[in-house]
């Protein structure tokens, strides 16, 4: 019987994805307000050739720092009413347009979230989220009631979490700004820090796709404090978004010439 052959040198074994310098990420956003200081931070142009379906109203802004492609995309504005297009269906479409047309290594989930102040979060804290889950989704069947909750990881970020300085905390996402009791006790069954409209739909479409997703939320308004929400909300949003750029950018700045297992 022959030998079996030799195996092949080193150099040419295939190169595991993550052994690779990070080249391009996807910043997934809801608000054009929140992207702006992140924009104009990294000098980011809006894509005149859009690599989504004619018609849609999602927007990318990109560039690079240091060879890194940044890439923000948003869900635009809803056509007769002007406002930001928020929540988890938008989300998960331009997460998922996003993948298809840009292969991102990375995908980060940035914007704005409510904190519980019971959890340890302060209006400005930036928060690097572990984990995230729907508080909506409520299917009592067994089996279908998990589905419905959707808890999913973020990728893990050892290095990184313990070079950059932000808080961690669980994410519990639905399409209310408003907490009605029974979501109160799912963000509570979610042990969430913070309540968002977004991120486990991202974290959805990441995971379907299989692309390292990192969550990145900064805090408007207090859940569990005396204030309106929504006052609160609109009082804090042009500070906090500031707040969030500066966090996002620093985590560009530790990406820049890494592999994804190296974070
Ligand atoms: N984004 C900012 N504040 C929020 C809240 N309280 N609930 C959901 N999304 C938010």
């Amino acid at each position: 019987m022959a030998p079996p052959p030799p195996p092949p040198p080193a150099e040419s074994l295939p190169t595991c994805d993550s052994k690779r310098s990070i080249s391009t990420i996807a910043i997934i956003m809801a608000m054009q307000t929140e992207a702006l200081p992140l924009i104009n931070k990294f000098n980011l142009s809006l894509a005149l050739h859009s690599v989504f379906p004619v018609g849609v109203p999602w927007v990318r802004y990109h560039g690079t720092y240091k060879g890194l492609s940044i890439n923000i995309v948003l869900p635009g504005k809803h056509p007769t009413l002007g406002v930001d297009n928020v929540g988890t269906v938008c989300a998960s479409l331009i997460t998922y347009a996003s993948i298809q047309a840009l292969q991102p290594d990375l995908i980060i989930n940035a914007g704005t979230a409510g904190g519980f102040k019971a959890k340890g979060a302060c209006i400005a804290d930036v928060f690097l989220v572990s984990e995230v889950a729907f508080h909506d989704r409520r299917i009592p069947i067994p089996a279908f009631d998990l589905y419905g909750v959707g808890l999913r990881q973020a990728f893990a970020t050892p290095n990184m979490s313990k070079d950059i300085n932000l808080k961690a905390g669980k994410l519990s996402t639905g399409d209310s700004m408003d907490m009605c009791p029974i979501d109160e006790s799912s963000i509570i069954a979610n042990d969430a820090t913070l309540k968002d409209m977004e991120g486990a739909a991202v974290a959805y479409v990441a995971d379907l796709l299989k692309v390292p997703a990192i969550f990145m939320k900064a805090v408007t308004d207090i859940v569990d404090g005396d204030r309106p929400t929504s006052e609160e909300y609109l009082e804090n949003l042009s500070a906090v978004t500031a707040a969030l750029g500066q966090a996002v950018s620093q985590v560009i700045y530790y990406l820049n010439g890494k592999c994804i297992s190296e974070l």
